[in-house]
């Protein structure tokens, strides 16, 4: 009999129990008045004398093992009620969450501002919602003159002074102003100008300008930092600079990467040249330095300016512009496993 005590022993103490109901059902099953210990109890004068003390023992045992479990179960079945109440049923498993992705646009931008951080250029910023000086007279582009009419200017107007900036060299005059040589920076931003939307242009898009001045800065570096970032964000090294015009650089070049004719793609994107026009660069204008009060027999320096969105364009194969600006889910997507 003491045997089969110390196994419902062992039995109570492997139990667990769902609901308060199955610990009533195990309180009854031992401690209520027909149940085991009861019946147990009653046996106890038919034990033998010597047997008594240990039958006596085990049978206590059983008891508080029993006793212990029931308000275990109890307490920890009430806390999870207690649970339930606040916050719903916490066991339950979680709604699945959405990795987003990040737009194709922030992905090039954010690869252009590894590769010239790591030669020591920072980011720097500037308002959209510009003025003249700042867009166009300070960077050597005076009221009358004629480059203006290349770009198509969005004006405010009441206020012909304020402006959508047309490109981010209105940062670079910003940072002027307020730095002094040696300057390093690169501001990448929307800018705006006032075309036809179609598949291959837009009226708003993003640059990335680099700002170069200290002493010395010749047209060596700046086509030395130009391959550099060639060959780092496309694997291309070979570049060529054409002979170009800009009001704020002299000399001025459009800068040429050597693509490749390997693929039916490169031939339809290189025009079957192999060669493909990616940014504008020159030697800072002395005037331009003047303008922003750095000293042009002292110092000089390079400047260049790409766009995003064509960039982003041809890494990731995307045939249309206006897909960048729409935010349709099903585009965005697709760009989750890019940086
Ligand atoms: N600002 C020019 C543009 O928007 C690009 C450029 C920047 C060209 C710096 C030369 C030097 O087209």
């Amino acid at each position: 009999m003491i045997d089969k005590i110390k196994e419902l022993i062992v039995e109570a103490e492997a139990f667990t129990a769902k609901s308060k109901e199955e610990v009533e059902e195990f309180r009854i099953k031992y401690l209520g008045k027909k149940g085991l210990l009861n019946t147990y109890f009653a046996e106890f004068k038919n034990v033998a004398n010597d047997q008594k003390k240990e039958f006596g023992q085990t049978i206590n045992t059983l008891k508080n093992t029993v006793q212990e479990k029931v308000n275990a179960l109890k307490e920890e079945l009430e806390s999870k009620e207690d649970r339930k109440g606040l916050y719903g049923d916490l066991s339950r498993p979680g709604e699945p969450i959405e990795i987003g992705a990040r737009h194709p646009i922030s992905i090039v931008k954010n690869q252009i501002i590894d590769i010239f951080s790591r030669i020591g250029f920072n980011v720097s910023e500037g308002p959209e919602i510009e003025d003249d000086w700042h867009n166009f007279t300070a960077l050597n582009l005076p009221e009358y003159h004629p480059a203006r009419d290349m770009q198509d200017t969005f004006f405010i107007q009441t206020n012909p002074d304020i402006l959508l900036r047309t490109h981010t060299s209105s940062v670079q005059v910003r940072y002027m102003e307020n730095n002094k040589p040696p300057i390093r920076t690169i501001s990448p931003g929307r800018v705006y100008r006032n075309e036809a939307i179609s598949a291959r242009s837009h009226c708003f898009f993003h640059q990335v300008e680099g700002l170069y001045i200290d002493k010395d800065v010749s047209f060596a570096d700046l086509k030395q930092t130009l391959q550099y970032f060639t060959t780092e964000m496309f694997g291309k090294s070979k570049i060529r600079l054409r002979p170009s015009y800009f009001p704020f650089t002299e000399p001025s070049a459009e800068v040429d990467v050597y693509w490749g004719l390997e693929t039916e793609i490169d031939y339809r994107i290189t025009k079957g040249t192999g060669w493909l026009e990616i940014m504008g660069c020159g030697m800072v204008d002395p005037n331009v330095l003047d303008n922003c009060g750095i000293d042009s027999k002292k110092y000089s320096g390079f400047a260049f300016g790409m766009g995003i969105d064509r960039i982003a364009m041809l890494l990731h194969q995307i045939g249309d512009i206006r897909l960048l600006s729409e935010n349709d889910v099903r585009f965005l997507e697709q760009f989750k496993s890019a940086l």
